[in-house]
């Protein structure tokens, strides 16, 4: 017999106020063009949200240096100094053009871990991902010909491959994968930015996407990681330098460039928590909606251990918010 364990404080819960208030004060930024605004917007609430959560935080999944963006940088203790020492891995604002130009899918995401068990990329941008739902888990291999992983999904899946929607980045860098996908028949969803989103619709059974595919971000990779242990579904990554400067770096850091990393080795043990927001809204999680008085998001929010993903739509009320709050929504 087994006895239930008392339920444990479920960090999920605190993390999505944290993404709940940087989506509220990036939203404001949506279409207007200037990604560095929304950003750190994003940035600044997202901090001063962090420093009121009773953790001994510490950033080590930041963001900006890629991009000379506003950031929570590297090393950066969060929290009130009290209560469970976390890894965090934070981006205030996934899909900065996104939500500069108004296109779906930019999020705000947070990820934590019990401080140590988060992969540190050190200097590396970029890895090479592949991601699929957990019926396809043993159908992918970084080492192999994309023909062979999209036949083995399809194959695990139980469809075709003409019936595969493959979510890819639309970026130079992917020209060769994009006709190598369409030559073997499959479907592709081509998007700007948003990897983390990609990962996510691909690991979700429920959505339209069956397999993400292509080189992103890094930090976007270890985020990815702690949203996947916890709803199921698989992840291969490695890094993929981009420039020969970034490469020398990664060696110079002792990174292993040719470790296949899964989502147990981005992230271990099981103690893993994450939030995201909807930003700009499209096919992941609807935008912030404002209505003169509030607003309303939608968010998701996971816990690994568990395995339980929670979708929650939170109704913030000017008037009442106001009051308290130091961040000026309305
Ligand atoms: P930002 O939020 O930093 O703008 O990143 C968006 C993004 O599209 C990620 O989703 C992706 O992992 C990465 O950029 C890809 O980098 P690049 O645009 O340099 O190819």
């Amino acid at each position: 017999m087994s006895l239930m364990e008392a339920p444990e404080r479920n960090l999920a819960f605190d993390l999505v106020r944290v993404t709940e208030t940087a989506a509220l004060a990036s939203a404001r930024w949506l279409g207007r063009g200037d990604k560095n605004a929304g950003d750190g917007a994003a940035v600044d609430a997202m901090r001063l949200s962090f420093n009121s959560l009773p953790i001994r935080g510490r950033v080590v999944i930041g963001e900006g240096e890629k991009d000379e963006a506003p950031m929570l940088y590297n090393g950066e203790e969060i929290g009130t100094g009290q209560g469970p020492a976390l890894d965090i891995a934070v981006d205030p604002v996934e899909g900065t053009n996104l939500l500069a130009y108004g296109r779906p899918n930019a999020i705000a995401v947070v990820g934590a871990a019990p401080a140590g068990s988060m992969y540190d990329p050190g200097p590396s941008f970029y890895m090479r991902k592949i991601v699929v739902g957990a019926a396809a888990r043993d159908a992918i291999d970084l080492d192999s010909p994309v023909e062979e992983n999209l036949k083995k999904v399809a194959a695990a899946l139980g469809k075709d491959v003409n019936d595969l929607v493959i979510f890819v980045l639309d970026k130079p860098r992917h020209a060769e994968l994009i006709r190598e996908i369409r030559r073997v028949g499959a479907r592709i969803q081509l998007h700007t930015d948003g990897d983390v989103a990609g990962a996510l619709m691909a690991a979700d059974p429920r959505s339209e996407v069956d397999m993400m595919i292509g080189t992103g971000g890094t930090p976007e990779g270890i985020l990815a990681a702690c949203a996947i242990k916890g709803m199921g579904g698989a992840m291969l990554a490695r890094l993929d330098p981009q420039s020969e400067k970034e490469k020398l770096a990664i060696l110079e850091a002792g990174l292993d460039l040719e470790q296949t990393c899964d989502v147990n080795s981005l992230v271990r043990g099981d103690d893993v928590f994450f939030a995201a927001t909807g930003i700009s809204g499209g096919t992941f999680l609807r935008g912030v909606h404002f209505h003169g008085q509030g607003a309303v998001t939608h968010s998701m929010i996971i816990r690994s251990k568990t395995g339980t993903v929670r979708y929650v739509e939170s109704h913030h009320n000017w008037q009442k918010l106001m009051r308290i709050s130091s961040i000026q929504f309305d």
